[in-house]
């Protein structure tokens, strides 16, 4: 069968990969990769826009491949390669880079969060201003149709849109028009230790978190430290019970239960019985990614060749879109 859409999707090599960026991102690029062309990258450039540490930055790098892998990305069905190692990608954000308005950066909420409360005197890196412009040559490179996100990265996608069709009209049609694909139960999934912010990489606190490679203790843990809300019962209700509800959707997209299934079996439970049951769903849900990540971490060289291999077969396709990009804007090629 003749696959047809692309998708195309990064994750970025910092802190700890959690079950956000699972529910939210990796799952959907497990599942799309066997009806689509499926691209997915290691966005080790986009990673460095926040100062890393050397070592930890390499480890990180591999680190998300391997679990890209684990996860059930197949190299077979997909090509999955670290971002600098095809310089297309650079080249392609600083065209897009002379097409951009700077309001355009500066207002999106990303830029705003990382930066907030600091005058730009203070040292604000102009690659975190130049992000997104990055992010949209990853995508147009691939004549991408669906980006499997989470709701954080939708406005970014909404710029890709922009710069795409500001640059088909100026020179003709070049770029395919992606669309975000967001899974809308996993959209946002919040963190443990406050709900009403999202579970992130960069949180202060572990607690935040369960992540992809944490030991059955430290989830049993994590998940009995999680916040709940007043009152007793196991109800789904964003408003009034946005940290249960939180749980509810985790527990729902592990278990693939709906939400009123989940509410019926703990409807005489307590809170504690319904988070002791979450953090055994979670360990057994883990289990099988971890086996396959401590696989993969005695064979290096293997995941090297797959990262080696997916360049080379991305390159393929990056190379003959910015030709026909620099083709039109006159470049002597
Ligand atoms: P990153 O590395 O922050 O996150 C990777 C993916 O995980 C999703 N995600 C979440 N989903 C649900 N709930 C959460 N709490 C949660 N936290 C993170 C993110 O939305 C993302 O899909 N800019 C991107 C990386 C990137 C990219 C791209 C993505 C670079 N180029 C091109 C798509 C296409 C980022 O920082 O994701």
């Amino acid at each position: 069968m003749k696959k047809k859409q692309t998708v195309f999707s990064g994750v970025q090599p910092t802190g700890v990969l959690h079950i956000g960026n699972y529910l939210g991102a990796i799952r959907q690029f497990v599942d799309l990769q066997y009806t689509n062309e499926s691209v997915f990258c290691v966005v080790d450039h986009h990673a460095i826009t926040v100062p890393q540490v050397p070592e930890e930055f390499h480890e990180n790098t591999l680190k998300v491949a391997m679990l890209y892998i684990a996860c059930g990305i197949d190299p077979k069905e997909s090509i999955v390669f670290i971002q600098s190692h095809s310089t297309e990608h650079t080249e392609l954000a600083w065209i897009l880079n002379t097409m951009t308005p700077l309001g355009e950066l500066e207002r999106m909420t990303q830029f705003k969060e990382k930066t907030e409360g600091r005058t730009k005197k203070e040292g604000v890196l102009a690659g975190i201003l130049n992000y997104p412009t990055l992010m949209a040559a990853d995508i147009l490179l691939y004549q991408t149709d669906i980006v499997p996100v989470g709701e954080d990265q939708v406005q970014h996608i909404e710029f890709t849109r922009m710069l795409a069709e500001k640059f088909n009209s100026r020179y003709g049609r070049t770029f395919s028009v992606p669309e975000a694909y967001v899974q809308r139960d996993t959209a946002r999934i919040m963190g443990l230790d406050d709900a009403s912010k999202k579970m992130s990489k960069s949180a202060p606190s572990s607690n935040n978190y369960i992540g992809l490679l944490d030991s059955p203790n430290e989830i049993r843990q994590k998940i009995a430290a999680a916040a709940t809300d007043s009152g007793k019962e196991v109800q789904y209700n964003k408003i009034k019970k946005p940290a249960i509800s939180n749980l509810i959707e985790i527990y729902s997209a592990f278990a693939e239960s709906p939400h009123s299934e989940i509410e019926k079996i703990y409807k005489d439970k307590n809170y504690y019985e319904f988070k002791n049951d979450l953090a055994e769903l979670l360990i057994k849900k883990l289990a099988p990614i971890q086996e396959k990540y401590k696989e993969l971490t005695k064979n290096k060289k293997q995941v090297l060749e797959i990262l080696y291999g997916g360049s080379r077969k991305s390159r393929i396709i990056s190379q003959t879109t910015l030709s026909q990009v620099k083709e039109k804007m006159g470049y002597v090629i």
